[in-house]
């Protein structure tokens, strides 16, 4: 199955400039959402991963699916604000400004071996927060997987100390 056919590229979303790759289509075929998590799922079992962990809000869409696929938890990273009781926040810097990701404290034990799933890998810079946030945690970050790649914009050299998996790629 060609994924890239479940993948609508709209131009200048969300601002001028950006070609935004659209996977609502992917998500509402039952075969294309299917083949994705599957794919997904075939490369993270090659680890003994204990938790998917998904940042919002499409890596919930698919970190979710392939945890049940895989039959493991799900722990969801949100943007500031949005998680109730005690959290765990990172603050990072983009590209202007800064933001902010939130995790439960006490999500996981320490040592846990987890991966983290999300739509696409662009400049890499959600997934490193996340992987740092992790990594403070005591969580064992053993896989990065994604639907898209976007080859041109560094994400892989910003994550080079974990595997990262990628479905789709565009340059
Ligand atoms: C998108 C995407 C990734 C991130 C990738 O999420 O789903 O999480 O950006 O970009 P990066 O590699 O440059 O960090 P977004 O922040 O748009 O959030 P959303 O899913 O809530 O729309």
């Amino acid at each position: 199955m060609n994924l890239k056919d479940y993948i609508d590229i709209i131009e200048d979303f969300p601002t001028e400039g950006i070609s935004f790759k659209d996977i609502t289509k992917l998500a509402a075929n039952n075969e294309a959402f299917d083949y994705t998590i599957e794919e997904l799922k075939k490369e993270l079992e090659k680890e003994e991963i204990e938790y998917i962990i998904g940042p919002e809000a499409r890596g919930f869409l698919f970190g979710s699916a392939v945890a049940y696929a895989m039959g493991v938890g799900f722990i969801p990273v949100r943007k500031e604000g949005k998680l109730p009781g005690e959290v765990i926040s990172y603050t990072y810097k983009k590209e202007y400004g800064e933001d902010r990701l939130e995790i439960k404290k006490n999500a996981f034990k320490e040592g846990a071996k987890v991966a983290i799933v999300d739509d696409l890998l662009a400049t890499g810079g959600t997934v490193k927060a996340a992987t740092d946030l992790l990594k403070s945690m005591g969580a064992d970050v053993r896989a990065l997987a994604f639907v898209i790649e976007l080859t041109e914009l560094g994400g892989r050299e910003l994550n080079k100390d974990v595997d990262i998996i990628s479905l789709v790629k565009y340059p």
